[in-house]
């Protein structure tokens, strides 16, 4: 018999049932659906809507519940559809009728939103915490290799030479905003919506701050058909999710490349990389393409939730069942991937002797002698048009910069001196640029105190 059968003469169809039943998934929300009753149960007493006896019964069988689910020993059934349904099942035969007076003035429809809000609060704890984990390893990653020179590219062309550790803490500054999109997505899911009934409220006297208090929301929704049809505090998880995504998968790719011979810069532990069942040679960087690929699957979540939503009225829709899925496969994605690029950063290991061949033929110091000439007075413009001469020169001489004699420097312009050469190092070139955010030791060496700071704040 259906928790709600009173009024049916008829079986539900058996694939009715099946399509439309979510307990094969929203099983997971069995703590929060517990918890939240547990508080729900608490209010009924304290309003004296149920008598301290009968809340003693709800409360010892929820915990009993709890439990048994902890150690394995609960199973759900279809039949009863949810997991509201299934829990208030297992509490009737356990407690007997009075189970019957949890859901007193609650619907699942505030309790399911109760239940997703409770969910997205733990999800963003523990997904914050790993982004944490990853902005440490990077700090660590950054501050032992200072002396790591690496090309830097715009259009994946050499650009500028920069320090390693700066190219890997521009990533903590992209996790520092993923942070702050979470902490900031965390103050509207903060909001309490248990107390909206099924959507205009209840009859009885509630008090859905002794609730609020009880579970540590932040806010109540002030208005019941908004508590039970938002989603926004979905959309802005798998929002902020699908940008952190978006990170690792930029982070993955220059993870990949950096590891190919052609670049050559660092070697992924063993521990992250798989090999080939037909190339005995091959090590192949598996979890950096992983995640790569399942960012894809973040981005569709989210608009897959944004379509679910388009054209919904008010107030609760069985459409909205749809959101839970998605929201808990962007957390079971981006999770493991955070946890799986900190052991990958912290593990890597730079091919130093690899790097020191890496500027051999570039160009990459060749801003610096057209800063050289401004910096002497010659318009920019002219200086860039001197260079990309000598450039033109060297490159049919078949040697860099440095490999050109002064004469020809002079031969283009009387400003060029002796110390030109001790510009074109790479080292040199790094250090000049030590403008608050550039890619100087010292300045990278103020970047990591701020990033530190960050890390010892929360
Ligand atoms: N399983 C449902 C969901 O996830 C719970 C709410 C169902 N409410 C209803 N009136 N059928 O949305």
């Amino acid at each position: 018999m259906k928790l709600w059968g009173g009024r049916f003469t008829e079986e539900l169809n058996q694939l009715a049932l099946e399509y439309t039943a979510s307990i094969g998934f929203d099983y997971r929300l069995f703590p929060f659906d517990v918890e939240g009753s547990m508080a729900h149960a608490r209010m009924l007493e304290q309003a004296g809507i149920v008598t301290s006896t009968e809340a003693e019964q709800l409360l010892s069988g929820l915990s009993g519940l709890r439990a048994d689910y902890e150690a394995g020993n609960l199973s759900f059934s279809i039949d009863d559809e949810d997991v509201h349904m299934n829990v208030e099942r297992l509490l009737s035969n356990r407690i007997g009728a009075v189970a019957g007076k949890l859901h007193t003035a609650r619907s699942r429809n505030d309790q399911v939103a109760l239940d997703m809000h409770l969910f997205v609060k733990y999800a963003i704890d523990e997904v914050s915490a790993a982004v944490r984990g990853l902005q440490s390893a990077l700090v660590e990653t950054a501050e032992k290799n200072m002396d790591v020179i690496v090309p830097g590219y715009t259009h994946l062309q050499r650009a500028q030479p920069i320090l390693f550790s700066h190219h890997l803490l521009a990533y903590f500054w992209m996790l520092e905003r993923d942070w702050g999109r979470l902490a900031d997505a965390k103050k509207r899911t903060d909001w309490m919506p248990l107390g909206a009934g099924a959507l205009a409220g209840t009859t009885f006297p509630i008090q859905r701050e002794f609730v609020q208090e009880q579970l540590g929301f932040a806010a109540l929704y002030e208005n019941s058909l908004d508590a039970v049809s938002d989603r926004d505090y979905l959309i802005e998880f798998m929002s902020a999710v699908g940008t952190l995504m978006m990170h690792l998968s930029r982070f993955s790719e220059e993870m990949i490349l950096w590891s190919s011979e052609e670049f050559g810069w660092i070697e992924l532990a063993d521990a992250y990389c798989t090999g080939s069942s037909m190339m005995p040679q091959k090590k192949n960087p598996d979890v950096a393409e992983v995640v790569r690929g399942k960012t894809g699957r973040v981005y569709g979540h989210l608009l897959g939730l944004l379509t679910v939503l388009k054209g919904l009225p008010l107030a609760y829709n069985k459409d909205l069942q749809e959101d839970k899925e998605g929201v808990f496969d962007a957390f079971d994605t981006v999770l493991p991937a955070l946890k799986l690029f900190t052991g990958m950063i912290r593990t890597l290991s730079i091919r130093e002797e690899k790097l020191a061949q890496a500027f051999h033929h570039d160009f990459s110091n060749a801003t610096d002698l057209a800063d050289y000439l401004a910096a002497k007075g010659m318009p920019f413009r002219e200086a860039h048009a001197v260079v990309g001469r000598l450039v033109l020169e060297a490159t049919e001489r078949r040697t860099n910069l440095a490999g050109l004699p002064l004469d020809v420097y002079q031969s283009e312009s009387l400003l060029f001196d002796e110390d030109i050469y001790a510009k074109l190092a790479p080292q040199s070139v790094v250090a000049a640029r030590a403008a608050r955010g550039g890619t100087a030791p010292s300045a990278v060496s103020a970047q990591l105190r701020m990033a530190k700071q960050i890390l010892t704040e929360v």
